[in-house]
């Protein structure tokens, strides 16, 4: 009935592009439907992320076009969903997982953790289905950074298979080798013993659908990275520095060996932690870099990289992680940096995604 001016509205909505993808919404596929009732017309938008940083820009944008290009005495209305794209890389063995990726650094201590537990909590709190392994075998730190050390896991048996329950807390649903052993047990296991066990956590845990697994690396290069980027093919690697010299040092060999022809695992991108500190004086606030300054953000650039954004050494943000309630679920104050690193961490995932198939 409404065909022409149907009709119409999409091709209005051809002219509205996707920020990151520089392509019209309409040939990326992200219009799902629009409906005309009288005078009134519901545009449902699908985006790549529940935590696209851009629903309100692309709402005024196809608002702003249809009245334009079509009649602007029309009600418009603007519906955004999501749909997380699937890594093309992924195998068939996890099938209920969309995208995996892999939290890096070459150094120890960073905050590779702190980030991992932040973003994953800031994925989930806007709405993504989100897992976080922690990987590190040696030392693992979910357990405390989501005040879970002394729950139980459950196990359950599917077609004569044990499988563990992941725990679920801030919406997140986890696995550490800290829930199975005793702190000071897994210290002395050898290469081959680690790589096991993390490949039990990764294959004989119940994830439920996921569209993002992070995965919480040890420092280093070690069997566990190796392990890791053998047994399944992942999306890519988010990689954190601070600004000195000597992180971004083990940065390089991180990336080299990601970037290995064996291993090709993509950099999605790089997060400065530590950055600056905030002090305040006389009521007014300043910037001091014990670390050093932008560090993270020349290195990018160099190596043609994405940078994510930068994090404040802050109190809160260590306390929050030994308390148990990462920053990453608060609306407020520090969360907003995890929030703007998730959000673009998911975009990057799209981008690897329409990069490979468009
Ligand atoms: N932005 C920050 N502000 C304040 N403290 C931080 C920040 N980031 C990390 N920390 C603290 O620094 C310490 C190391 O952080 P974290 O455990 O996340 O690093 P890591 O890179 O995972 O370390 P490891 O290499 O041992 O796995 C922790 O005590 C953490 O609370
Ligand atoms: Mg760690």
């Amino acid at each position: 009935m409404h065909t022409d001016l149907q009709q119409a509205i999409i091709d209005a909505l051809r002219t509205v592009e996707d920020p990151d993808l520089k392509q019209d919404i309409v040939k990326l596929q992200m219009v799902e439907s629009v409906e005309i009732e009288e005078h009134a017309v519901t545009v449902v938008l699908v985006l790549t992320t529940p935590a696209c940083p851009f629903q309100e820009l692309l709402k005024k944008a196809c608002i702003a076009a249809i009245h334009k290009l079509v009649d602007d005495t029309l009600r418009v209305q603007v519906i955004c969903t999501s749909k997380v794209t699937t890594s093309p890389q992924l195998t068939k063995t996890l099938p209920q997982v969309k995208n995996i990726i892999a939290i890096a650094a070459g150094k120890g201590g960073v905050g590779k953790s702190t980030i991992a537990a932040n973003v994953a909590a800031s994925l989930a709190q806007q709405g993504a289905q989100v897992g976080l392994l922690d990987a590190d075998i040696y030392g693992p730190s979910m357990p405390i950074m989501f005040g879970c050390e002394h729950q139980k896991l459950q196990i359950e048996v599917h077609d004569n298979k044990k499988y563990m329950v992941p725990l679920r807390k801030y919406g997140v649903q986890l696995m550490s080798i800290g829930f199975l052993t005793a702190p000071e047990e897994a210290v002395i296991w050898r290469g081959p013993m680690a790589s096991t066990a993390l490949r039990q956590l990764l294959y004989d845990t119940l994830w439920d659908n996921l569209d993002y697994l992070l995965v919480d690396l040890p420092p280093g290069t070690s069997d566990v990275h190796l392990t890791l980027s053998q047994a399944i093919a992942l999306t890519g690697a988010l990689i954190v520095t601070t600004p000195q010299k000597v992180a971004l040092a083990d940065v390089s060999k991180c990336i080299a060996m990601f970037q290995k022809p064996a291993i090709a695992i993509p950099i999605l991108g790089m997060v400065e932690n530590m950055s600056y500190l905030i002090t305040s004086h006389a009521e007014q606030q300043d910037h001091v870099h014990p670390f050093g300054h932008g560090g993270g953000e020349d290195f990018a650039q160099a190596h043609d990289i994405p940078f994510l954004g930068t994090i404040p050494l802050a109190e809160s943000i260590m306390q929050a992680g030994d308390t148990g309630v990462p920053i990453g679920i608060e609306e407020h104050g520090h969360a907003q940096h995890f929030k703007a690193i998730a959000s673009k961490l998911a975009q990057q995932v799209a981008l690897q995604y329409f990069n490979a198939t468009l």
